[in-house]
């Protein structure tokens, strides 16, 4: 994926996203997981310095207060109103933290909320299990974003009836979802299952193979639970009551490397190369959140990428994403996942009353 680098990608990073006219948010309320750092930060300070009220969540609480902060007087420097910044207290690692703060959310606004992005996401070289027994890059970007959409889904439909247009649910994903060979997944779905092939120590890369193991993965497992949770926005006129979209923003100058970067002495020396050649800046990295929070409705369901066509995309998803084969192995994941969900989150359970009962780990 290193190679992985067409001209336009390189080209990419000199050209920003055009920001929507001020006041394009004005009155909405926008929510944004990992609003601490990276993308969601300057994320958040885009929508608050077009109008929004923001909500981000954190882990840290003098991290949270230094980005509300931050993005207070970013939006007031830039002759916004003065927005409001809320924090919300938010650790993917555990399924309890997500159901406690989607119940906070629910609480705090009652009318609703306009956008919300599941940004939040994390890179790590090393094996690390989460509290609820899965590998943390897997619990992180793909269980605990996709479980926080299946909770906030029903509410933004319920909704859409109070509403001129439908509210927005974005997902900050990745290109590299392309990149798993999921033959080798529909060995693991028959064999040991999918998420506990994933998030076992024994098949956990060997030292140099990879910096960023499971990373991939976890991005195609989050991709195949957008693709469910596209149908599920749909209502019974078969038009979208949440528009859902997602984006991989290319390379950003973020925090996320830090992992890697101190992995060893060879991932020292490439990354800040890599990130040097190809990492575009924060301020355009989340300009394509922007853009993904205010896609019309007939792009409902869109992965936007911002170094291939539409066209590109497509013929790169095939694998992946839309063969026979990878709607196979999607079917067999979405059935591992929910099971899991199910058993852990009394409220996916009835929401998938008719779902099987736990996957044996
Ligand atoms: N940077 C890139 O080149 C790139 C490319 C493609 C996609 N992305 C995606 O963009 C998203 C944002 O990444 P970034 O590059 O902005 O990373 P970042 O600078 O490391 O920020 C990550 C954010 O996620 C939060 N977070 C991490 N683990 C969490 C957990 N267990 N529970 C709740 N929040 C957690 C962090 O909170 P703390 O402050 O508490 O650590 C932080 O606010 C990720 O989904 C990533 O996969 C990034």
């Amino acid at each position: 994926m290193l190679l992985d680098v067409p001209p336009r990608r390189i080209l990419n990073r000199f050209f920003a996203e055009p920001l929507p006219p001020a006041g394009s948010f004005d009155g909405q309320t926008v929510v944004v997981t990992g609003g601490t750092a990276g993308i969601g930060l300057v994320a958040a300070i885009h929508f608050a310095k077009l109008g929004a009220d923001v909500i981000i969540t954190y882990r840290n609480a003098s991290r949270g207060e230094a980005a509300r902060r931050k993005i207070a007087e970013s939006a007031l420097a830039a002759g916004a109103k003065a927005a409001t910044v809320t924090l919300m207290e938010l650790d993917m690692s555990s399924y309890a933290s997500c159901v406690a703060f989607v119940g906070e959310l629910k609480k705090g606004c009652s009318g609703g909320v306009d956008v919300v992005v599941l940004n939040a996401g994390r890179i790590s070289p090393n094996f690390e299990t989460s509290p609820e027994g899965w590998e943390q890059t897997i619990q992180v970007n793909a269980l605990s974003t996709i479980l926080l959409a299946l909770l906030l889904l029903p509410w933004m439909k319920e909704e859409r009836a109070h509403r001129k247009s439908p509210a927005h649910l974005v997902f900050t994903s990745s290109r590299d979802h392309l990149y798993p060979n999921i033959k080798q997944w529909a060995v693991w779905a028959k064999n040991e299952r999918i998420l506990n092939h994933l998030s076992d120590e024994k098949n956990w890369p060997w030292f140099w193979a990879t910096s960023e193991p499971n990373y991939a993965n976890s991005k195609l497992l989050l991709m195949y639970g957008v693709q469910e949770i596209t149908k599920q926005a749909l209502g019974p006129d078969g038009n979208p009551e949440v528009i859902v979209t997602s984006y991989c923003p290319g390379t950003v100058r973020t925090e996320i490397a830090r992992d890697i970067a101190g992995y060893n002495w060879l991932a020292r020396l490439i990354v800040p190369i890599y990130m040097a050649v190809l990492g575009k800046s924060l301020d355009h990295g989340a300009r394509y959140c922007v853009a993904a929070a205010m896609r019309p409705e007939h792009e409902h369901g869109r992965f936007a990428m911002v170094w291939l066509t539409e066209e590109q995309y497509l013929r790169k998803a095939l694998p992946n994403m839309t063969s026979d084969c990878a709607k196979n192995i999607q079917a067999m994941a979405w059935k591992e996942i929910i099971s899991e969900l199910s058993a852990k989150v009394p409220a996916i359970k009835n929401q998938n009353a008719h779902c099987e009962s736990s996957i044996e780990k």
